[in-house]
């Protein structure tokens, strides 16, 4: 999940289109078709063969890698606008820092976030860590629990890379770490629920920022390697892998304003540095990935983005103020990746090109692709991943722009951010109630990249963790609704929803202060039980009915 300011300004941006697809999401999602036998893998139990339905609907055929498909409008086919088409999927989300705890057991090593917890105290509400967070460490049979419980299909989790490789490198591999993912991993096959695994959310090994992290270009290369760990490792049974969680909060937050994890100011120049190798460590791992495993493990990449969809803030507004507001917080990752020509928007490269100029640099704050790596930035995801919570009225700064100021992303972005008095909010400052900008920004996934397959990978709602979560619910229904519409009556490809949490965790900067669970964590308790909330019974039943019930 997530942590965003709520004061600055926002902008974000675009993108482009992708490649590969070829069964439409409204067909069958059945078996995996192709070659699934699997020769590697060091573990001595294994499945045969692990079917995937998610990454069947994500993908279509192999064959179909790299072939546009035509545009196809699923509601014509008389299905019940109502319901969730047949195939679509639901699963819940965690990732590792805000869950695991045993944050110095067993061979793992420091990670940016046991650093921030550690050593700046004063910066997380109650001065709270993740030193035992839920301790799914220990715990995960619990978590898979509550996972059937509900009827989930999967479970989005993320590996800590620091737990893995402590040093970062394949040299340090910590065979600990190897045994209680596959447990985990095994856990979840056995109870029926398909593992999605976030490679890196957040918890970056603190050896590799010490070595400049994502702003240093040093990264691609680490990244590749590890992603190799993970493909032999686990590939056998994940068949759907998350590259990056939300770049535009830690790349803006972590290495621009210097606000969040791992707390870099470097403000107008590391935000753009740390995206541009965000974006390039993620092609080598989908290419590392096509060129060694696809063939035998027929699995499918994507990367997660976040960001908001934008109104006008006004009658006297322009359309292409929202737009822009898009294209330089979505557009900035998505039109790389699904774009036509593996570039950054067009309005960022010159916007930013002009600023530095006027600053009296030599060269753009924002760096620049080379054409072999345009050419492996595009196409380079299998679907549009994307954790949707929230939107905001966009207004363009009219003010003159002053280069003797420092640059910032949100300087050179100009987008003045509001909300609607109407919309509620969470317990989450950032988190105002908006469940048709969920709809409106599927939408424009479906004109900016020729409708891509898209898997939701976190929505949620925060609170106090009461057990009469009412709120929640509403969120959820609202939202759930939006998706509906989205899918059913504009023909947006959605093949799969996650819900953030399934259980209560830390909330980065905001400690233990604001809860997004289905299921309630006892923090105090020295159990930890997990107690279902009145939400967990509202998503069984969607789950169980493929319909949004209205009470
Ligand atoms: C691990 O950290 C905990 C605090 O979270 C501390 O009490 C414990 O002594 C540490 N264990 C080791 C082996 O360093
Ligand atoms: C899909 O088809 C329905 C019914 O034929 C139509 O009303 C709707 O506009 C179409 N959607 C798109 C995006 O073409
Ligand atoms: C949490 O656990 C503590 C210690 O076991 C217990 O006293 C308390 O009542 C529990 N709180 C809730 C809300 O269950």
């Amino acid at each position: 999940m997530w942590y965003r300011h709520l004061v600055s300004p926002a902008a974000l941006p675009s993108a482009v289109l992708l490649v590969a697809w070829a069964a439409l999401a409204c067909e069958v999602g059945g078996a995996v078709a192709g070659s699934t036998s699997q020769p590697q893998l060091v573990q001595p139990f294994r499945p045969a063969q692990v079917p995937s339905r998610l990454r069947h609907a994500l993908k279509g055929g192999l064959e179909a890698r790299g072939t546009p498909a035509p545009f196809s409008n699923c509601t014509g086919s008389g299905r019940v606008s109502e319901q969730f088409p047949p195939n679509f999927l639901f699963g819940a989300a965690t990732a590792a820092y805000q869950i695991e705890g045993a944050w110095n057991e067993s061979g793992r090593g420091p990670s940016v976030w046991d650093t921030l917890t550690h050593t700046h105290p004063e910066l997380v509400v109650d001065g709270a860590t993740g030193d035992r967070a839920a301790d799914s460490y220990h715990r995960y049979t619990s978590d898979v629990g509550v996972l059937a419980s509900v009827g989930f299909n999967f479970y989005r989790f993320s590996i800590s890379w620091s737990r893995l490789l402590p040093r970062g490198d394949p040299s340090s591999l910590n065979n600990a770490a190897v045994e209680y993912y596959n447990a985990l991993i095994d856990e979840l096959l056995a109870n029926g629920i398909e593992p999605v695994v976030t490679m890196l959310h957040y918890d970056l090994p603190q050896y590799l920022q010490n070595l400049g992290g994502f702003a240093s270009p040093l990264i691609v290369e680490y990244f590749r390697q590890y992603a190799d760990v993970l493909f032999r490792t686990f590939g056998d049974r994940v068949k759907v892998w998350i590259t990056h969680n939300e770049p535009y909060d830690f790349c803006v937050e972590g290495y621009g304003t210097g606000r969040s994890g791992p707390l870099v100011y470097a403000t107008g120049v590391g935000e753009y540095l740390c995206a541009h190798h965000v974006l390039l460590s993620h092609a080598a791992a989908f290419h590392h990935y096509e060129e060694n495993y696809l063939e035998t493990q027929s699995g499918v990449i994507g990367l997660t983005l976040s960001g908001r969809f934008y109104y006008p803030a006004g009658n006297d507004t322009p359309p292409a103020v929202a737009e822009r507001a898009i294209e330089f917080q979505i557009g900035w990752f998505a039109d790389p990746l699904f774009g036509p020509d593996g570039n950054y928007p067009a309005t960022m490269i010159a916007d930013i090109g002009e600023n530095s100029m006027r600053e009296g640099r030599v060269t753009s704050r924002l760096p620049t692709f080379t054409d072999e790596q345009r050419r492996a930035l595009r196409g380079s995801c299998d679907f549009f991943a994307y954790n949707y919570y929230s939107s905001r009225l966009a207004a363009l700064a009219s003010d003159d722009y002053d280069p003797t100021v420092l640059p910032s992303w949100a300087r050179d972005a100009r987008i003045i951010q509001s909300v609607d008095p109407g919309w509620p909010r969470a317990k989450s400052t950032w988190l105002y109630v908006v469940p048709e900008g969920l709809r409106g920004i599927l939408n424009w996934f479906r004109t900016r990249y020729a409708n891509p397959r898209v898997l939701i990978t976190e929505n949620g709602f925060s609170d106090d963790g009461q057990l009469q979560d009412t709120g929640r619910i509403d969120y959820y229904r609202g939202h759930l609704r939006a998706l509906l519409a989205a899918i059913n009556e504009d023909g947006c490809r959605v093949v799969g929803y996650t819900a953030w949490s399934i259980i209560d965790n830390f909330e980065w900067l905001r400690g233990y202060s604001e809860k997004f669970g289905l299921f309630y964590v006892n923090f105090s308790s020295p159990t930890l039980e997990r107690v279902p909330k009145q939400s967990a019974g509202f998503m069984s039943q969607v789950i169980s009915t493929r319909t949004v019930p209205s009470t």
